[in-house]
Formats: C-alpha cells, sequence, structure tokens
C-alpha cells in the first residue's frame, strides 16, 4: 500500500470557485518582497521567530491555515443576516443544526476558537494523575490536557515520526501502545483516548477508517471515550475516500459523518476545515459531559448560545460546515498542496511524505544536515526562509515541542520542521510556482545557514514569543 501512495501521478484538480473580490497587499509588502535588507532588519527585530513578524513585512505568508480562509459569498451573506441577541441567536440554532447533519453529534457548545473546547473538556474529563493517550500531539491539546494534571502519552505509529516513511496512514494509532498504556496504569486512570484527525505535526496525516474501528473496539471494551479533534476532519476523510478500499465511492461527507460515529466527542477549531475566521466548537453525544461543558462555557467564554462569537460569526461557520465538505472542495484544497510538494520533490527538496493535507513540510533535519538540534535547525530555516524570499512559514521542531513539565527538560522531537501551510481558497498556484522557486533557491545556498541561540522564551506554548540570535554572528553567511 506503501509504495501506492508514492506512485501515484499528480494531476491538477481546478478549484470550484472563481475570485470576485482580492486584498490587495500594500505598499510595505510588496517593498519587503523586493528588499533584502528590509527583511533582514524585520527579521532581526522579530528575534528570528516569524510569528513575532508584522503581517506588513510578509510577501507570501504560510505561517498558517487556521483563520485564514477566503470566505464564499455564501458565507459573506450569512454574516449580514448575524441575529446578535445575547441569548437564543438564530444563528446558533442554525449552526446546531450543521453541526448535527454533518458532524452527527447530538449537543453543542460553542467558543471562540479550538482551544477554548480543548480546555473546557480537559477539566471537565481529567483528574489529577490522569495519562490521556493521543496520536502524536497538538501544542494546545497536550498544554490543556497538562494543565489538567494529566500526562500526555504518545500511541501514534513509529512511522508518523519518520519524514521519509511512505505510510499513507501516519496518523494511525498504534494499538500495542495504547494496550500496553492501559495495562501499566489501568482504564480508570484514562479519561478518554485523544485522537485528531490529519495529524498536524506529523506532517497533516491521516488515519484510516480500520485503525478507528479497530481503536473503537479496543476502547469500548475498556470504556474509554474517544475524543476527536475534528479541526481537520474532511481532509482526512478525504484521504480515506482515495487511499483505502472500501471507501472509494462514498462521499467526503459520508465518511466524515462516518468517522464521528465511531467517537464519542470532538473539539473542532472551525478556522480550518470550517472555512471561517475565528470560531470553535465542543460537540458530544454524552448529556452529562454536556451540562458540565455549557455551564463551563458561561464562565470562561459567554452564553451557552453564542461561546464568544457573534450571531455572524455563527452563521458565517455555520455555512462552512456544508461548504467544507464538498468532494470537489476538498480535493482541490488538497491537491494544491500537493501541486507545491510535487515541485519540491521534483527538485528533491527534503520534505515529509506523503505531502500532507493541509501543508507541506521542510524536513530541516536533512535541509540543515550540519545544524546540531540545540541549535535549533527548523527555527533557522524558518527564518532563513523569511530572510531570502519574504516568505513565511513556521517551526515545528524543538522550540515547539517545548520543555517536560516534569523535569523542565527540553523535549526532543525525532521531527523537525518547518511547515508551509496553506490557506482556503487564498493563494493561486502562481503564488506555490513562487514558493517552490524561492525554496529551491534556498537549498542550493543552505551550507551558508548558520543555527540559533535562543535568548527567551515563556513558560508554556514558548514558540509564540521565544526570541533567537544567530550562533554564527550571522544568518546566513
Ligand atoms: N487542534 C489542531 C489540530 C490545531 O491545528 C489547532 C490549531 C487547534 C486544535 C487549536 O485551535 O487555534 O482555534 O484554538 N492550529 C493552528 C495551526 C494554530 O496553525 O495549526 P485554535
Amino acid at each position: 500500500m506503501n509504495e501506492s501512495v508514492k506512485q501515484e501521478r499528480f494531476q491538477i484538480i481546478p478549484p470550484p470557485y472563481r475570485i470576485k473580490v482580492v486584498e490587495l497587499l500594500s505598499k510595505e509588502q510588496m517593498d519587503i518582497a523586493d528588499n533584502r535588507q528590509k527583511r533582514e532588519e524585520a527579521i532581526k527585530k522579530a528575534g528570528y521567530n516569524t510569528f513575532l513578524l508584522k503581517e506588513d513585512q510578509v510577501y507570501i505568508d504560510l505561517l498558517t491555515d487556521s483563520g485564514t480562509n477566503a470566505m464564499s459569498d455564501n458565507q459573506w451573506a450569512g454574516m449580514m443576516l448575524g441575529d446578535e441577541a445575547y441569548a437564543g441567536s438564530k444563528n446558533f440554532y442554525n449552526l446546531e443544526k450543521a453541526v448535527r447533519e454533518i458532524y452527527g453529534y447530538k449537543y453543542l457548545v460553542p467558543t471562540h476558537q479550538g482551544r477554548a473546547a480543548e480546555h473546557i473538556m480537559s477539566q471537565i474529563l481529567i483528574k489529577p494523575g490522569d495519562s490521556v493517550p493521543n496520536n502524536m500531539y497538538f501544542t494546545t491539546r497536550r498544554v490543556h490536557q497538562e494543565l489538567a494534571g494529566a500526562t500526555w502519552v504518545d500511541v501514534s505509529i513509529d512511522e508518523a515520526h519518520d519524514p521519509q516513511s511512505w505510510h499513507p496512514f501516519k496518523g494511525n494509532v498504534d494499538l500495542e501502545k495504547l494496550e500496553a498504556l492501559i495495562q501499566e496504569v489501568g482504564p480508570e486512570k484514562i479519561p478518554y483516548m485523544s485522537l485528531e484527525a490529519n495529524v498536524n505535526m506529523a506532517g497533516g496525516q491521516p488515519f484510516s477508517m480500520e485503525n478507528l474501528t479497530a481503536l473503537r473496539a479496543l476502547c469500548s471494551k475498556h470504556e474509554i471515550p474517544i475524543m476527536l479533534d475534528g479541526t481537520r476532519l474532511v481532509e482526512n476523510a478525504y484521504f480515506i475516500q482515495r487511499r483505502e478500499t472500501g471507501h472509494e465511492k462514498k462521499s467526503v461527507r459520508q465518511i466524515a459523518r462516518e468517522i464521528c460515529s465511531y467517537t464519542d466527542g470532538v473539539t473542532v477549531s472551525g478556522k480550518k476545515d470550517a472555512l471561517v475566521n475565528i470560531g470553535g466548537f465542543l460537540a458530544c453525544n454524552d448529556k452529562k459531559l454536556f451540562v458540565e461543558a455549557r455551564a463551563m462555557v458561561v464562565v470562561f467564554e459567554g452564553l451557552h448560545t453564542y461561546g464568544g462569537l457573534a450571531g455572524r460569526d455563527m452563521e458565517a461557520m455555520a455555512r462552512g460546515i456544508y461548504e467544507m465538505v464538498q468532494d470537489r472542495h476538498v480535493a482541490a484544497r488538497v491537491n494544491q498542496v500537493e501541486y507545491l510538494g510535487h515541485l519540491l520533490l521534483q527538485a528533491r527538496v527534503p520534505v515529509v511524505v506523503p505531502i500532507g493535507g493541509h501543508a507541506v513540510f521542510l524536513d530541516a533535519r536533512r535541509f540543515l544536515p550540519h545544524i546540531p538540534q540545540e541549535r535549533y535547525p527548523s527555527q533557522a530555516l524558518s527564518a532563513a526562509l523569511y530572510l531570502e524570499s519574504g516568505i513565511r512559514g513556521m517551526e515545528r521542531g524543538m522550540v515547539s515541542s517545548g520543555r517536560d513539565p516534569a523535569t523542565g527538560e527540553e523535549r526532543k522531537p525525532r521531527l523537525e520542521l518547518v511547515r508551509l501551510a496553506i490557506p482556503r481558497r487564498g493563494y493561486t498556484h502562481t503564488d506555490m510556482d513562487f514558493v517552490a522557486q524561492a525554496i529551491i533557491r534556498l537549498y542550493r545556498m543552505r551550507k551558508r545557514i548558520s543555527g540559533l541561540k535562543m535568548v527567551y522564551e515563556t513558560e508554556r506554548l514558548r514558540f509564540f514569543q521565544a526570541r533567537f540570535r544567530p550562533a554564527g554572528g550571522r544568518l546566513t553567511g
């Protein structure tokens, strides 16, 4: 099966829309594109952390696919129908209907974004001393598990940590690792299995339906609920449709619904799949969890019929949920990401394979083999990419991994990556050509890139605000 993914031929799938409104780049952004000295000043001032750049200093922004999607005319029309009543907004009921129809869960608690739903879920379900198994980690999910007193445990398959493995379902759970954890700590110490769709940190990689049904059986046997991170659910569903025998004829909508049916609840950042700039939710089938979450959302977010969102935001998300499951939409979205990946693979630039659903990930260990992990090769590569081209990506390596809360030691992940996340419906294939050319140029001069020293970090989620200095005086000598 691995070989078949490797041998797939790339073919363009044009997107199912045309562009009616465009966002003009500012004069500052165009200057940045043309002027290396300005970029050098900007990245130095930002402490060599692309998170600390101002948008005016960025030419092509691939920092994230979160909240950076272009909404449709239909969604913008919905924004005008925002019912801004404090309680019982019409738009809440439209959102509830969309979640019930597409995801299939009974109960909905809206939140302003994904991590707010993760916070509420973790505080309700976790007791100090618990262990939470995860298929790899996402930064915010893990931090909320740890803040609630749990130990995060990785039960992803080994291939997920190997950027060169062509395994078609790197998001799969290793059931033996999970069984071993259950034996070790006992099922009563495992409040839930945390399962992420299209695992972000593994490179945007899906789990298979086969793995999910086996996981369901194991978890049911031990009465452990499965709580999905459905942030990129439809991209996972699309890969199942394309790669998994028996699912080729189902629609993405059917597959997404089927995935949810094997889980007990979900937290979602609507800023990805659901094609909005802000929004998220928790949904579940368990009345008790729902009642507790509804009580808690009032304390942290807002009333349970808006959860920190304006009525118009809920309407845009409700409409985005119907748009996101259109087969043609998902296929063209993932295809654009694969287009960029394909150009880089052709030029033999080291990237994570298979190309993921939302982003292309540069493999910094192979790109910059001369920089040891203690000198943050991924951070250096993301800074160098900006310096040489004005393109903004994001470090996904040792800086993002942070420190072990028990020992205070820096975690040393196997994956040292730079993520180039593609916003949905925002950029064209010409932009992707430009990005590929810039990266290929950078690859040719890779020996001149030097490592970084960290000079400031925060206690949690340090990658957002950490600051660095080139270890050898200059970033690119
Ligand atoms: N889960 C996953 C898989 C995510 O990728 C994110 C956000 C969240 C949860 C949290 O959602 O941002 O709405 O609070 N990921 C962004 C990214 C930040 O760039 O990948 P949020």
